[in-house]
């Protein structure tokens, strides 16, 4: 069967006067039809300029090379018109901070009804309809008279709805969000999680879920991929991330985790900086130089191996045999 999405050995380069960045440096990423995958990883691990050349929306000074299937057709590959019908129809994206893509001089409605039209997926009265119909499924309150308002007379909450209500106008077969409850409020964040979560499920969508936040990966996705230096350190089931990981990584990330009954002076973290991706990466393992487990092997990159049916990391323990 065809993956709805499939990244293969995706590369990115950032070129700047002084330095080249590389951002993501060769990452296999699979999305079934009606699956959620969450892509998780510290601050400037690559996460997001994954799925900005998976859109094609990255700036000039990004070098891709790879492939991004759907459905079979490499994105890489189109042409920009075809590439605008794909950004229209068939995958949506959400974003951290709605206020930042909504267009404050339009009405909430305008903006939801207008991209149908542009792309002919609809009449005016059937997209108003859906608008309606959408807005009441996200769980705006009085949603005609919403369609009226502009951004700045919703809350951060509200937008948040309006903006996965907007992303769902054209039925798409993937959604792409990136970090999207970060900006909220811990309650708000729950409930707009498990929105998410019902909408991508009820419609069947791909989801690709990107966070920094282990906890809300663990709740949204099926599967999940941790992303460190801008490769994949480990891909396992979501169910399995809390008892069955092996990378050093995660081990250091799910300790850093703080527990509410716990003593806050004693919070684990893992020491070091986070791996420089200016200028090429390390050789070896890129997380070595903060791993309390490295050893000799560790001078050379380890490939992902697997560890089990639908798991695989980057770490010489599993072949050692003596991972977690
Ligand atoms: N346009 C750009 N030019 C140069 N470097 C960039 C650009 N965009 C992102 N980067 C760099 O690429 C790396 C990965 O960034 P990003 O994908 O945003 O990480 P994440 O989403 O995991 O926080 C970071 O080192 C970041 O500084
Ligand atoms: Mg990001």
């Amino acid at each position: 069967m065809t993956a709805l999405l499939e990244v293969s050995d995706l590369k990115v380069r950032f070129e700047s006067d002084n330095a080249i960045v590389h951002a993501v440096n060769g990452i296999n990423l699979t999305v079934d039809m009606g699956k959620a995958v969450a892509i998780v990883g510290e601050s400037g691990s690559g996460k997001s300029t994954v799925m900005m050349a998976v859109m094609r929306l990255l700036h000039g000074n990004a070098r891709v090379e790879g492939k991004v299937l759907l459905e079979g057709t490499d994105l890489l590959q189109l042409p920009e018109k075809a590439m605008q019908k794909v950004r229209g129809k068939d995958i949506a994206m959400i974003f951290q901070n709605p206020s930042a893509y909504l267009n404050p001089t339009k009405t909430i409605g305008q903006q939801m009804i207008e991209p149908l039209l542009y792309h002919h997926l609809a009449s005016a009265a059937k997209a108003r309809e859906k608008a309606v119909e959408l807005l009441d499924r996200v769980g705006i309150p009085d949603p005609e008279q919403r369609l009226n308002n502009y951004p700045f007379e919703l809350s951060g909450g509200q937008l948040q709805r309006v903006m996965i209500g907007m992303a769902l106008m054209a039925d798409p077969k993937l959604l792409i969000a990136d970090e999207p409850t970060t900006a909220l409020d811990v309650t708000v964040q729950a409930e707009v999680l498990i929105l998410l979560k019902r909408l991508q499920r009820e419609r069947g969508m791909g989801m690709v879920f990107i966070t920094h936040d282990l906890a809300v990966a663990a709740q949204v996705a099926d599967e999940i991929y941790v992303m460190y230096g801008g490769l994949v350190m480990e891909h396992l089931a979501a169910r399995d991330l809390v008892t069955g990981h092996v990378h050093p990584y995660l081990c250091g990330l799910i300790r850093s985790i703080p527990r509410i009954d716990g003593p806050r002076a004693d919070l684990p973290y893992i020491p070091g900086q986070p791996v420089q991706t200016a200028g090429g990466l390390p050789p070896g393992c890129v997380f070595a130089d903060r791993c309390d487990r490295r050893f000799d092997r560790c001078a050379e990159r380890p490939p992902l191996m697997e560890v089990g049916p639908g798991h695989r990391a980057s770490c010489w323990l599993v072949e050692a045999g003596v991972a977690k």
